[in-house]
């Protein structure tokens, strides 16, 4: 028996890296899984269906049930094909895990406006497409039939805290996944589903590339921090009926760690008790802000990717 017996789960992207271990996690946990992946590479480019088949050949053939889906996330149409496609295979849907995506990394001054617009889209419309229509079919499931199990998971990155100065484009998607999916939290919380994010850690195509991959190296012997399957088991959770009381969270995951990030908080509240002039916003906060160096002292800790 396992946690997720009976669910029905749509993993995005889940024909490789981190998205293939969700999907073979949650069928293990006896989740019936459509697994879907473009098969495109880690920069976005080419295409390739057999990824996503060989997730569905490995579910299978361990004893799951799992059916691909070869669509674009960031396309109206074909994200709503993998709702209809859970429904229609497996009779309900329950459990979206968005976390497709690819990276086109540039400075900010050398960013071209297809490296933004790509980003965004498969990133963050991406996410929206997926958690539109997965919304929709839990709020007509729950106003039908009172009560529906409806999980949403999201993957964002420590990228939209700590801004890489080299992802400009991929730290604003991954920030908008946050708040996307926390709209999403407090719009279904009446029909008892939960959305969650969290921002994982591992070894994949899209982390093995320059410097970054030295970082996630497999060591010679000894635990394997940034295995993508050290991510899943908390994907499983936020899916079981154990966190139907866990939403709107934020969490950071990686080797044998697990993150609760606390939600901003207001720092000084100034109230100048008439309206402000450029001289009362100077006296004040320049007085606050005084000694502090600009960007070291600011919000932005050190950049981690
Ligand atoms: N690996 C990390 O350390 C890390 C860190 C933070 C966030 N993330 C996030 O985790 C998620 C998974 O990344 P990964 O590291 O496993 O990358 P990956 O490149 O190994 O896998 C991404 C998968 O998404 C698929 N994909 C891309 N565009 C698609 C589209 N439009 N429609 C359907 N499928 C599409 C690709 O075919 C690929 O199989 C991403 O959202 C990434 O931003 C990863």
């Amino acid at each position: 028996m396992g946690e997720l017996d009976g669910k029905v789960a749509v993993v995005t992207g889940a024909g490789r890296g981190l998205g293939r271990s969700h999907a073979l996690e949650l069928a293990r946990q006896g989740a019936r899984v459509v697994v879907n992946d473009l098969g495109v590479a880690a920069d976005g480019s080419g295409r390739d269906e057999s990824a996503g088949q060989n997730v569905v050949d490995e579910i299978k053939s361990a004893g799951g049930e799992a059916v691909a889906h070869f669509g674009d996330v960031a396309d109206w149409d074909q994200s709503k094909s993998m709702i209809t496609k859970a429904v229609e295979t497996y009779g309900d849907f329950n459990i979206l895990v968005s976390n497709a995506g690819f990276c086109r990394d540039r400075m900010i001054f050398s960013m071209e406006e297809d490296q933004f617009d790509s980003v965004l889209r498969v990133h963050l419309k991406g996410h929206f497409c997926g958690i539109r229509h997965a919304s929709e079919y839990f709020r007509n499931k729950g106003k039908a039939e009172g009560e529906v199990y409806g999980r949403i998971l999201s993957t964002a990155s420590e990228a939209a805290f700590f801004c890489d100065p080299g992802q400009p484009n991929y730290s604003a998607a991954k920030a908008g996944i946050i708040a996307t999916t926390n709209a999403a939290a407090i719009a279904l919380q009446k029909y008892g589903v939960t959305a969650n994010t969290f921002m994982p850690r591992a070894r994949t195509d899209m982390t093995m590339v320059g410097q970054t991959a030295q970082f996630f190296e497999k060591p010679e012997d000894g635990f394997d921090t940034f295995h993508p399957d050290n991510v899943s088991p908390l994907v499983s959770w936020l899916a079981s009926p154990g966190a139907s009381n866990v939403s709107g969270n934020v969490f950071i995951v990686w080797g044998t760690q697990i993150t609760v990030m606390e939600p901003p908080t207001h720092g000084l509240d100034l109230d100048n008790g008439e309206k402000w002039d450029i001289e009362s916003v100077g006296a004040k906060l320049g007085k606050f802000f005084e000694g502090k160096e600009a960007v070291k002292d600011s919000f932005i800790p050190p950049s981690i990717f």
